[in-house]
């Protein structure tokens, strides 16, 4: 069966095997941490120095972890795919944009952080987002704006993911949805499952075991996303409607 319009949605789990903590797993970062603690607009105005560290660990983390093989697959997909494909992932490491750079040149690589990004950080006053891959202080000095101070460029809870339009657009048009290490806890990724079913795509979980919504998916492959997931992408084809 070939396909045109591809959407993956990748969380965590694809991360895993690279060395990067998932949330929820016994060992995961929520169980060192609560979230309201970290990752709440509100625990950044009571306490910014404890969020500050909180991802200064996580982004100095980043520079000891490499793409794993199932990064590496979803990039050279990207390079081959001759119809519409998107990327979403809820995780703000790097890891997908360092396996696009390592695998070939794809026209149409389009990845979106829909939770933020590590290596970003953002003006509290302007809003501005830049690259920023070091240690951010408590009251780091902004330089978009005289008063501002720079924040995680992280879509904390309670705060709108990034991007949403762009992403149910391609939902609503695509004929393949992966998910691919992402428990489904967490809305509205958790949600994009029956947008694609409810426009006719064919849906498929990739994770360690079944999840709280493997019942949603027309075709579930359990075991280690980098067992898993690059046998599946290398038998896809595209086929261009020209
Ligand atoms: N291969 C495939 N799947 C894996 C692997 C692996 N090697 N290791 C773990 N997983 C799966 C787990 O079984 C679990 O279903 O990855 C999933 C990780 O789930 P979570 O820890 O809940 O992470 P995620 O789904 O990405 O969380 C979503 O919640 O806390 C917020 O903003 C945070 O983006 C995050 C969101």
């Amino acid at each position: 069966m070939t396909h045109r319009n591809l959407v993956i949605l990748t969380g965590a789990g694809i991360s895993a095997e690279s060395g990067v903590p998932t949330f929820r797993a016994s060992d995961g970062l929520w169980m060192g941490h609560r979230i309201e603690d970290v990752a709440t607009p509100e625990a950044f105005a009571r306490d910014p120095a404890q969020v500050q560290d909180f991802y200064n660990q996580r982004r100095r983390l980043l520079a000891t972890v490499v793409p794993n093989a199932a990064h590496i697959a979803l990039a050279e997909l990207a390079a081959r795919w001759q119809g519409e494909f998107l990327l979403v992932t809820q995780n703000v490491d790097d890891l997908h944009d360092r396996a696009h750079v390592e695998a070939p040149p794809a026209a149409g690589f389009d990845l979106i952080h829909m939770h933020g990004e590590l290596l970003k950080a953002r003006c509290t006053v302007s809003g501005s987002v830049s690259d920023w891959p070091g240690a951010l202080a408590t009251d780091q000095p902004s330089p978009h704006h005289p008063r501002g101070t720079l924040r995680p460029h992280i879509v904390w809870f309670g705060e709108i993911p990034l991007q949403m339009e762009r992403i149910e657009a391609a939902l609503e048009a695509c004929d393949l949805f992966l998910s691919v290490g992402t428990s489904g806890a967490v809305w509205s990724a958790a949600g994009f499952v029956e947008i694609a079913r409810a426009a006719g795509a064919q849906t498929v979980e990739f994770d360690l075991a079944p999840t709280s919504g493997s019942h949603r998916f027309d075709l579930g492959l359990y075991g280690p996303a980098t067992r898993t997931l690059p046998p599946f992408l290398a038998q896809l084809n595209s086929d261009a409607i020209v």
